[in-house]
């Protein structure tokens, strides 16, 4: 058995690291056991399928392919090649001359009916067996052989591979094929078929011959839920004009005289076939190939329908549920070390995030969750080669989400965790936050939740410096030679400075700095930790960053010496040393040397907030 997740034809990722591919897993456990039906025994040599094979396979619109069992299984597509056969017909002549030979309307009769439309005396549909001889009839070509060469390449390039021809089936076919036979004749003296007949049946019998398998299978429907392009050749198999009609019949006949209860139960286009294929389309965003021998009395594989049931119920992809198409799910991704926390660190914490924060990921999230954009989001995780520590969602932009996606949002939390990654869901005011903070909060880790970004970002940073080793101590005050703002300063003129500054205690909850005051100092944090808030329009407090020890602040004060613009408030007990801008003005007549230094010191330092605050606008700006 294998559980396979890739986005490549030729690269199999063997890494299952994804709630899609876990749900189909599911679903597949629970219905393996089902020996239920009777594998189909009128063409002799299709009694060889095993009976417990069973392979469930999604591909989507761009690509990425999930399988589950035994994909790899390859089986003669039977019915289901009434589908593309129709295509290519419409593809020859346009409908109108189609549907002179072929009607469009459902009828509860099974597969081989003999039973035509009274009003025309034509077959009611393409997929029932009269039909599709109908419209094998219509493929052009200039013989036989060429006209199985075309029917061979348009299946090579809706399955992305050459397509071939299981000669024992179809030689089964050919010689118990009399029913098939006797309803072509019967075609013929309606003239709904045109000669030569033989030649047609041949062909027919040969296009129900052609292998595919259950991945195939998800394929060539992903292909027409993408508008006739192979979403692994990226080559265009059908027309687009035409794939709304052919949908169009799969949804009123695809499932023989079970299709209204399948729309009504399952709610996609689809197609069967006897040998035990089921595709199904997701327009605009799946196709799903099943493969399970062992069929129900309409001919329909009984595993293949009960798992569509499934997948179709738990991912409320019914497509009168109406699934919106997926722009782009996830609006921005940036990694820790492109964006930093509002933290300012000191150099030795800089040093650590600047080896280690690109293992922090932020996905701010945007548009309607549900199973397709969910899988978008999914995916990076099972495919990346990068190294992941901590995922932080933010779904400020989310305006829907459906149960199942909260579901696979909540199995992805579970599976991160297994793997040693921490997912923080950021953004206390978003509706995202609160569904799932009310789905999951009870069962989920407290800090999961978090008010934003910045927080989250900071206690990823915070965690990151932590398991390098680095311990903080709680009762150090940083020496002064250890700020930037002191670097290249001897150990003579580091005594100098220490002389003009005092070093201040404060307590938790403490202002050091209010916004409106004068600037008349800078300050640099030895112990503790400040927090730096701004008022907002609506006179609410917000905070913007914070600062840890070994950090300046109030620079600015050097240059305009004007107002401060924010307050800055202890979080917890801090001490700073004190600089008094007038006696680091003194110091220009005193000792020039140190004052250049400290000037150019503030300098660095400024131009690094502002390398680090450019970096980030341009990020945010794309
Ligand atoms: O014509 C036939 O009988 C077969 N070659 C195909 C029938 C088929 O797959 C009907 N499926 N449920």
């Amino acid at each position: 058995m294998i559980y396979l997740c890739s986005n490549n034809a030729n690269s199999e990722v063997h890494m299952i690291m994804s709630p899609i591919q876990s749900a189909l897993k599911k679903i597949y456990e629970r219905h393996k056991e089902n020996f239920g039906g009777a594998i189909a025994s009128y063409i002799p040599e299709l009694k060889k399928a095993n009976p417990s094979h069973f392979g469930i396979s999604l591909a989507t619109v761009d690509g990425m392919i999930y399988e589950v069992g035994e994909t790899r299984e390859n089986f003669t597509l039977q019915s289901i090649s009434k589908v593309f056969v129709y295509g290519m017909a419409l593809a020859d002549h346009g409908i109108n001359h189609v549907l002179d030979y072929v009607g469009v309307e459902p009828h509860g009769d099974s597969f081989n009916s003999i039973i035509f439309n009274p009003l025309n005396n034509r077959p009611f549909n393409p997929m029932v067996n009269s039909g599709a001889i109908s419209t094998t009839s219509l493929i052009k070509g200039d013989n036989k052989e060429h006209r199985l060469k075309r029917i061979l390449e348009m299946f090579s390039s809706f399955m992305g591979h050459q397509a071939l021809i299981d000669e024992k089936v179809f030689e089964s076919e050919r010689v118990t094929g009399n029913r098939n036979r006797a309803i072509a004749y019967l075609e013929l003296s309606n003239d709904a078929i045109c000669p030569p007949i033989d030649e047609h049946l041949e062909l027919y019998f040969k296009q129900c011959s052609v292998l595919g398998n259950a991945r195939d299978l998800a394929v060539m429907a992903a292909t027409i839920a993408a508008d006739g392009i192979n979403p692994l050749t990226k080559e265009r198999a059908q027309k687009a004009e035409h794939i709304h009609r052919i949908l169009s019949i799969m949804q009123s006949c695809g499932m023989y005289d079970y299709s209204g209860s399948w729309m009504y139960h399952v709610g996609l286009p689809a197609k069967s076939g006897v040998s035990g294929g089921i595709m199904a389309v997701v327009p605009g965003l799946l196709g799903i190939g099943i493969y399970s021998p062992l069929l129900d009395e309409r001919g329909n594989s009984v595993r293949g329908i009960a798992a569509c049931r499934d997948f179709s119920r738990e991912f409320n992809l019914h497509i009168f549920c109406s699934s919106p198409p997926v722009s782009s799910v996830i609006r921005r991704h940036y990694t820790g070390d492109q964006i930093w926390s509002k933290r300012l660190r000191n150099k030795k914490e800089l040093e650590i995030l600047r080896t280690r924060a690109h293992e922090i990921h932020v996905y701010e999230l945007q548009g309607d969750l549900f199973f397709s954009s969910v899988e978008q989001i999914c995916r990076n995780f099972s495919l990346t080669k990068e190294k992941i520590s901590y995922v932080i969602f933010d779904g400020k932009h989310v305006s829907r989400i459906d149960k199942s996606s909260l579901g696979l949002i909540y199995d992805l939390k579970k599976m991160l965790d297994q793997q040693n990654i921490k997912l923080f869901i950021a953004g206390n005011n978003s509706f995202f936050f609160k569904v799932l903070k009310k789905e999951f909060g009870k069962v989920l880790e407290e800090h999961t939740f978090i008010p934003s970004i910045d927080q989250a970002l900071q206690w990823c940073e915070d965690e990151l410096i932590a398991s390098s080793g680095l311990i903080k101590s709680e009762e150090e005050t940083l020496p002064l030679d250890n700020f930037d703002i002191a670097q290249d300063l001897d150990a003579t003129e580091i005594e100098v400075v220490k002389n003009i500054i005092t070093p201040i205690d404060f307590g938790e909850n403490a202002y050091i700095v209010k916004e409106g005051d004068e600037a008349s100092e800078i300050f640099m944090l030895a112990k503790g930790l400040l927090d730096v808030f701004l008022l907002s329009d609506q006179k609410e407090k917000i905070r913007i960053a914070s600062i840890g020890p070994g950090n300046t602040f109030g620079e600015l004060g050097l240059f305009y010496g004007k107002k401060r613009t924010a307050d800055i408030i202890a979080q917890e007990k801090s001490t700073c040393y004190v600089l008094p801008l007038s006696r680091f003005e003194s110091l220009a007549d005193t000792n020039p040397v140190i004052h250049g230094k400290l000037l150019r010191n503030v300098g660095r330092i400024l131009s690094d907030r502002l390398r680090q605050a450019d970096q980030e606008i341009r990020i945010l700006s794309h």
